[in-house]
């Protein structure tokens, strides 16, 4: 009986408050542990006892609804007041996610609502209509140009649609500072809204968590909450939803009264907390500082490797040894700027040697520089001293070699340039108009007193060894220049000269070259080659040509013996011609070229005989050694150099223009013949 008594008793209590709580609702929720919600779509309570709206995916909705439907009898009796507090928490590498709703629906069911901007409140068809029967305060963190959106971080007030009857940025008053101060809803802090209704008003106010609800409301709009719920019975609750736009969108704590007097705080202290969705990602301050760093570290490498690239692309082989040529060396990195990096449109020539560009240094004007490949260190030393002391030679014939510049499988020689080419382009090309007899005289003296200084006048004996037209340059006033040194070398007045190299070019090298080596009369013999070549418009060796024409220096002593020693002469020869001149070079041509060295004259006896200071002797085209001529054959077993020099010579000594490189000293010294 008692027993019975107590569960009347309870049953009566219950009763009482289910009557108390139809006429005043209310609740307060510090985080969701014990909360019974309705919720759908991705919508749940997290162990945490955070209320989760969305979930960070993308095209998703949640909603939660307090169960109870509250009940009201007219828009002018019903009051409410509720507070909440919401997280929006931005997804790392994404933009934005569309936004959170307080609700109040007359239905709880709004799964057929769309996500995206429509906030899971309405779809195509529901959004604006008025059996929607929903009143929303929205937190908008998408800007919805078809809605009429103010910008992508508002506070609205949606009647049956999502054009908002109301809306503002979001902000709330400060006290303190006495204006309004904006609030960023997506920051993943937590923040304070309040919905209060009364009077047939709407005020929202929003604040940050540690901040004292404001005053003054952010906004304030009467509403006819009869109108839009004719039933008179509306559930409330939350929405969320995402698209492309992707955010955490959070409740953590609810409070909820229909008698705005008695609603109660929320305990900031025990909500939840809102997790970090930082954790995949740096704080940005990290993120900046390593981003920095490797923007360092890519910098640095990036500058190392173009010191490196420089480095190497202006590399240059130094040693010891060449300090005393300190003035005569040039920097690679200036002849590379000198020359435009080498360019195409710079280079002058191209030959069996290597290539010659055209270029300017500012302390010595127009230069050419010809590169010479080799790959033979071991009598570098001695060239190198060869070619300073060429640059010491002075004489106004000689193109002034300037300096040399040393890299690995590589050389370059620095001479002055010389406008107007070498002379065998007057004399073989039929472009340029033939030289006259009177311009080939002077250049053939010139030529003679420039060999004539380095055999005798210069302090050491200097011999050319390849003597001939195409190594012959003209400069500005097409004064014949002897040029291209790469081939002289040197030795000392007495030394046995039969120790140096055989190297030049078929048909100016003397017979003794195969077994003697050179001297200043195989260098005699080549100026004699060249005399014939320079009145005779031809080649010494031309094997094109019918055999009784084919060498020169026999055809030649063929038409004197024909007594038409004048014929030999270069048909193109124009203008006025002395036939006794031409007569006299080539008697010359001939003596020089005599088989017998000791029967050729010395440079000093030719220029003389040019000048006509000298009778020139007595020959005949019968006299001994005149107009014979043996073609050079050198077996490499008889030739008479070192292995070493003979790589050297190859390599770089062998400098014959590109027309003439078929017979030239390459194949003489691997001694294959010709
Ligand atoms: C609303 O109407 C019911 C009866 O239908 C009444 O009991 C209640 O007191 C009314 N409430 C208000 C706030 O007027
Ligand atoms: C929109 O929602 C309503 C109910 O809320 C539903 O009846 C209707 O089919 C939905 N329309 C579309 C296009 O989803
Ligand atoms: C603060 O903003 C609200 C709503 O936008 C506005 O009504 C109010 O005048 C503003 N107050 C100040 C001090 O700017
Ligand atoms: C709404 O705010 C205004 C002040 O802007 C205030 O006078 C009114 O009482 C408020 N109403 C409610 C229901 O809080
Ligand atoms: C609110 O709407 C209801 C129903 O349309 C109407 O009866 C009532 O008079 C309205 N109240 C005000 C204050 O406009």
């Amino acid at each position: 009986m008692a027993q019975g008594m107590h569960l009347i008793w309870m049953i009566f209590c219950f009763h009482l408050i289910c009557i108390s709580s139809q006429q005043e609702t209310g609740f307060i929720y510090n985080g969701f542990g014990q909360a019974d919600l309705y919720t759908d779509g991705v919508a749940k309570i997290l162990p945490n006892r955070l209320l989760q709206l969305t979930d960070g995916t993308g095209q998703k909705m949640g909603h939660a609804f307090f169960k109870k439907p509250f009940e009201f009898n007219s828009s002018e009796s019903l009051s409410f007041s509720t507070h909440f507090v919401c997280a929006l928490a931005p997804k790392p590498g994404f933009i934005g996610g569309h936004g959170i709703a307080f609700v109040l629906s007359a239905s709880m069911d709004l799964t057929q609502a769309d996500a995206t901007q429509f906030l899971g409140l309405f779809n195509i068809s529901t959004q604006g209509s008025p059996s929607s029967h929903l009143v929303a305060v929205e937190l908008d963190t998408a800007l919805s140009a078809e809605f009429d959106d103010i910008d992508a971080n508002h506070v609205g007030i949606d009647v049956n649609s999502l054009m908002s009857i109301a809306s503002t940025p979001a902000a709330y008053f400060s006290e303190i500072e006495g204006k309004n101060k904006s609030i960023k809803l997506l920051s993943g802090e937590p923040i304070q809204v309040w919905v209060d209704y009364g009077g047939s008003v709407l005020n929202v106010s929003l604040a940050p968590l540690k901040i004292q609800k404001p005053s003054q409301p952010l906004l304030s709009r009467s509403i006819n909450l009869s109108e839009t719920f004719p039933d008179k019975k509306l559930f409330i609750g939350f929405s969320g939803a995402t698209g492309t736009l992707i955010s955490y969108q959070y409740i953590l704590g609810w409070s909820f009264s229909s008698n705005r007097v008695s609603l109660q705080a929320l305990d900031v202290t025990k909500l939840p907390g809102v997790p970090s969705h930082r954790a995949k990602n740096k704080r940005p301050t990290e993120l900046l500082i390593v981003l920095l760093i490797s923007l360092a570290v890519i910098v640095f490498l990036a500058l190392g490797a173009a010191y490196v690239y420089r480095r190497r692309k202006f590399a240059e082989v130094k040693e010891e040894w060449e300090k005393e040529y300190g003035p005569h060396r040039f920097s690679y990195k200036a002849l590379y700027n000198a020359t435009n990096g080498f360019h195409k449109d710079r280079l002058l020539g191209k030959g069996g040697f290597g290539e010659v560009y055209k270029g300017t240094l500012p302390s010595n004007g127009q230069i050419a520089v010809k590169r010479v490949s080799h790959d033979a260190e071991e009598g570098m030393k001695q060239f190198v001293a060869e070619i300073v002391s060429m640059g010491n030679l002075k004489h106004k014939n000689m193109v002034p070699l300037l300096g040399y510049c040393r890299r690995k499988g590589e050389l370059l020689l620095v001479s002055e340039y010389m406008p107007n080419g070498s002379l065998d382009q007057y004399l073989f090309h039929q472009g340029k108009p033939p030289f006259s007899w009177r311009r080939r005289l002077i250049i053939i003296k010139d030529i003679a007193s420039a060999l004539n200084y380095m055999h005798t006048g210069a302090p050491q004996v200097v011999l050319h060894r390849d003597i001939k037209a195409s190594n012959v340059m003209l400069d500005a006033e097409f004064n014949g220049r002897l040029g291209d040194f790469g081939m002289a070398r040197f030795h000392d007045h007495g030394a046995d000269p039969a120790t140096t190299v055989a190297v030049g070019t078929i048909g100016y090298m003397a017979p003794e070259l195969a077994t003697m080596g050179a001297c200043t009369a195989t260098d005699v013999y080549g100026f004699g080659a060249f005399l014939l070549e320079v009145t005779c418009g031809r080649r010494p060796v031309e094997p094109g040509l019918p055999a009784d024409r084919q060498y020169l220096v026999l055809w030649v002593c063929q038409c004197w013996k024909m007594a038409s020693l004048l014929g030999a002469r270069d048909p193109r020869l124009q203008g006025e011609i002395s036939a006794e001149e031409v007569e006299m070079v080539l008697k010359i041509g001939l003596l020089c070229t005599n088989a017998v060295q000791e029967l050729r004259p010395s440079m000093e006896e030719v220029v003389q005989y040019l000048n006509e200071s000298l009778k020139l002797p007595d020959i005949s085209p019968n006299s001994p050694g005149i107009g014979s001529f043996t073609p050079l054959i050198i077996g490499s077993n008889s030739f008479p150099a070192s292995p070493t020099t003979k790589t050297l010579s190859a390599s770089f000594y062998s400098s014959s223009s590109a027309t003439d490189s078929t017979f030239v000293t390459h194949s003489i010294i691997h001694g294959h013949g010709r």
